[in-house]
């Protein structure tokens, strides 16, 4: 296997806090699919970090794919030990398949004000000739 390309991202908890207060469950809506936005948070501040850590996966995954997609094509889930996991749909998961990408490693961590999360595309042999994400 070998890396496709690398992406991080990091999400300031506060200003996440403020569009949440104004756009409400129209804002998550957008961005997490239904089965992310299950499970229950302790608190406001619980929620807003694991919001935070959802978004900078997501813009992670983008920019390790060097192209956006729609926010819920990029599907972020938990083991049951709690450990991140990418799956992909729809638009991404076509390109990341024709550019022959075979799997996403992601992981994340937040403190009080800030999520961060980092992404790895891999990909089984150089491809990178035939890649319709080749420059
Ligand atoms: C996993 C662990 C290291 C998280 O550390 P933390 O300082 O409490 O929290 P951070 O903010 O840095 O990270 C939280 C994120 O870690 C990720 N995470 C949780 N469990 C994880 C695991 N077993 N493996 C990898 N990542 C994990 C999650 O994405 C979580 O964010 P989310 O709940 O919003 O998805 C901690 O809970 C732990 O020590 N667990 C037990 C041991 C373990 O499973 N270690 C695996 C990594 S060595």
């Amino acid at each position: 296997m070998v890396t496709s390309g690398v992406g991080i991202d990091l999400v300031d908890l506060k200003r996440l806090g403020l569009v949440w207060q104004r756009w409400g469950s129209h804002f998550e809506r957008r961005i997490l699919t239904s089965e992310e936005c299950r499970g229950r948070h302790r608190n406001t501040r619980a929620y807003l970090a694991f919001l935070g850590g959802r978004f900078a996966a997501k813009e992670a995954v983008f920019k390790a794919l060097e192209r956006r997609f729609a926010w819920r094509d990029i599907v972020i889930h938990s083991t049951s030990a709690g450990a991140p996991r990418v799956a992909l749909r729809g638009s991404a998961e076509t390109a990341a398949r024709r550019a022959g990408i075979t799997a996403i490693l992601v992981s994340i961590s937040h403190t009080r004000n800030h999520a961060v999360a980092q992404a790895t595309a891999l990909r089984d042999h150089d491809v990178s000739e035939c890649s319709e994400f080749a420059t």
